[in-house]
């Protein structure tokens, strides 16, 4: 099967076949997410969380987002693979914005990039797309705006300021994003914003009328449980799995069952 291109995913939106995308943040795992068959991999900077141990996605470096999309795209032979601008590499401007866009394509080898914000990074989309670079915008709850926000809260609640946030998406499908994440919005909300614009949406906490749907895969896989947000679903619980088999195995060296003869040279 060929890699999944731009072109699909728009093709997607005007077929009513929905996007499916899940996080990943080395070779084995985007090679399970891709073999089953996901159509976007996003190298989250939700790595700082979940593999990182951080409390917020702040701390994360551009050249930590490389490293890991690097192992990502090593590993994927089917999926789109998203690099995640990481707090403070497109904030400063759209000539810093292109840079550090431009690493996740030519270093780590991933076919587009997400960059959160709305309105204020309208710039930044205009000149990653001016230089071929593909941008995939995300609003409604953000999360490097952590301490704007004052935690992490669902937005667009009153009139106010949903009217706001299909403003916020029009600008950025304007800009020239060829889709949208929109994370953490009630479901009305999103699928009007869904019904207005002509690129497809991908949700997260956003309900079931976006085009697409994304999650992070530690929680969906049940590997991170330091906090679960309403809008995740677990599908397995491997953290319980792993230590379990982990367990076995202790067992076994404690009680001289493994190695048996049949682990062992003669
Ligand atoms: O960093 C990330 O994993 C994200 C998800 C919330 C979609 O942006």
């Amino acid at each position: 099967m060929p890699r999944i291109t731009i072109q699909d995913i728009l093709k997607k939106k005007d077929e009513g076949v929905k996007i499916t995308m899940l996080t990943a943040y080395d070779f084995p795992f985007a090679q399970i997410v891709d073999e089953a068959g996901i159509d976007c991999i996003l190298v989250g900077d939700s790595l700082g969380m979940v593999v990182q141990g951080l409390d917020n996605t702040l701390p994360v470096t551009m050249d930590e987002m490389i490293y890991h999309t690097k192992m990502v795209t090593r590993a994927v032979k089917n999926a789109m693979v998203i690099g995640d601008m990481p707090f403070m590499s497109y904030q400063a401007g759209p000539e810093e914005a292109v840079r550090n866009a431009g690493r996740f394509l030519k270093e780590a080898g991933a076919s587009a990039i997400k960059l959160e914000g709305g309105g204020e990074v309208t710039d930044q989309i205009k000149a990653m797309t001016r230089s071929d670079i593909p941008v995939m915008a995300h609003i409604g709850l953000t999360p490097q705006s952590v301490h704007r926000m004052g935690g992490y809260k669902v937005q667009g609640k009153t009139g106010e300021a949903a009217k706001r946030l299909i403003d916020e998406a029009h600008r950025v499908e304007d800009a020239g994003a060829f889709a949208v994440l929109i994370e953490a919005v009630p479901m009305d909300l999103a699928e009007t914003i869904t019904g207005e614009l002509t690129v497809p949406t991908i949700g997260i906490g956003a309900g079931p009328h976006c085009d697409g749907q994304v999650l992070v895969l530690h929680d969906v896989i049940g590997l991170f449980d330091r906090f679960v947000p309403r809008f995740v679903k677990r599908y397995a619980n491997l953290k319980t799995e792993a230590i379990g088999a982990i367990g076995r195995y202790r067992e076994e060296v404690l009680n001289g069952s493994f190695p048996s003869e049949k682990e062992s040279f003669r």
